[in-house]
């Protein structure tokens, strides 16, 4: 029998509805929020105002785009967290409204599982680039920054993370302060394709095992820009390039050797990337350049699966409903949580 799961995700600034049949996706709906960018980042409290405008008008088109009746739905998934608490709530009460009136099971899913199950949403019933167990998943996004020992679809190990920041939030707050607008990431991006990654020498985190830092990293960019504007008040005008591809080259030098090293370590030759992040010109780049070199198998999400969307979470609540993993109709969000 068909299983048909609506998803549901409202963790941070983005309101989305998606349907899958099975693993295949039927649709994919997102509202972004234009509010924040006034604000140079996600402002709580907007957000779950915003959620609560677009959540009927997003669920109504996924379901229309599907091409399905709600009464062929076989349960809601919905992201319970990690996240933003205000904005968790306007999702977890529609789908436990939702799930109520169709008398039919409630999914809680893990907002960060979902990213990494984002690998097996098939895009037709052909489509058979899944990745094999095991496999390490490098998540990567304004929140996180993980790496994952992912051992089947219910069985997570995070085996290293960041201490402080994460890889998106470098991205972003250095490209704040060079006066760039939010979010960061994709504009040091654009700009590094024009500039020299070796122009500038950055900090490096020196942390035992697979953890991550960045804040360090933060802090020689904001250093190296103060002391450079008191001699040239046009330094970052001049620099643009530089400095974005001297900032991107950094991060990517620390994501990559630490996920070369648990490879290594844990002699596993299948990798994937998940996260915002993951759009990241250069990180593909590298990740392509260690498949090379390590013979590494591996899978980088189609752009629409690797920033936040629902149908990974309808992807993640499609395995818990073949595994009857239903959650009470109390279950309330969660802002943190470790895999
Ligand atoms: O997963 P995601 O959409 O959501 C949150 O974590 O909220 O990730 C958003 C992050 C932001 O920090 C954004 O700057 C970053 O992903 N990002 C990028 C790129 N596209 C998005 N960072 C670097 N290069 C990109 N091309």
């Amino acid at each position: 029998m068909d299983i048909t799961i609506l998803g549901i995700e409202s963790s941070c600034d983005d309101t989305s509805a998606a349907v899958l049949r099975n693993d295949v996706i039927l649709s994919n709906v997102i509202a972004g929020q234009k509010v924040h960018e006034a604000y140079g980042g996600v402002v709580p409290e907007l957000a779950s105002r915003a959620h609560q405008q677009n959540i009927i008008p997003v669920v109504h088109q996924a379901i229309k785009q599907a091409g399905i009746q709600k009464e062929d739905l076989s349960a809601v998934a919905f992201t319970r967290g990690p996240g933003l608490l205000g904005s968790l709530l306007v999702g977890t009460s529609f789908a436990k409204g939702f799930t109520t009136a169709l008398n039919i099971p409630l999914i809680e899913v893990n907002h960060l599982q979902a990213h990494v199950l984002a690998h097996f949403i098939k895009q037709n019933p052909t489509d058979n680039t899944q990745p094999q167990f095991p496999f390490l998943c490098l998540l990567v996004s304004g929140g996180n920054s993980q790496i994952i020992l992912v051992r089947a679809h219910n069985d997570m190990q995070v085996i290293g993370q960041t201490i402080d920041d994460a890889a998106g939030e470098a991205f972003d707050k250095c490209a704040k302060v060079m006066g760039l607008p939010y979010p960061g990431g994709p504009v040091i991006d654009r700009l590094a394709k024009e500039g020299n990654p070796k122009a500038f020498r950055l900090s490096r985190p020196q942390i035992a095992g697979y953890d991550y830092s960045f804040s360090g990293l933060k802090t020689s960019f904001l250093y190296l820009l103060r002391d450079e504007l008191k001699e040239n008040p046009n330094f970052i005008e001049e620099n643009k390039a530089d400095l974005s591809a001297s900032l991107q080259y950094t991060i990517i030098e620390i994501l990559m050797d630490k996920l070369q090293k648990a490879a290594n370590d844990l002699n596993i030759k299948e990798v994937a990337v998940a996260g915002g992040v993951s759009a990241n010109s250069g990180l593909r780049k590298a990740i392509e350049e260690h498949a090379e070199k390590y013979h590494w198998k591996i899978h980088i999400p189609p752009f629409a699966f690797t920033t936040d969307n629902a149908a990974m979470v309808a992807m993640s609540g499609y395995f818990k409903y073949l595994d009857k993993d239903f959650c009470p109709i109390d279950a309330v969000p969660f802002s943190r949580v470790i895999i």
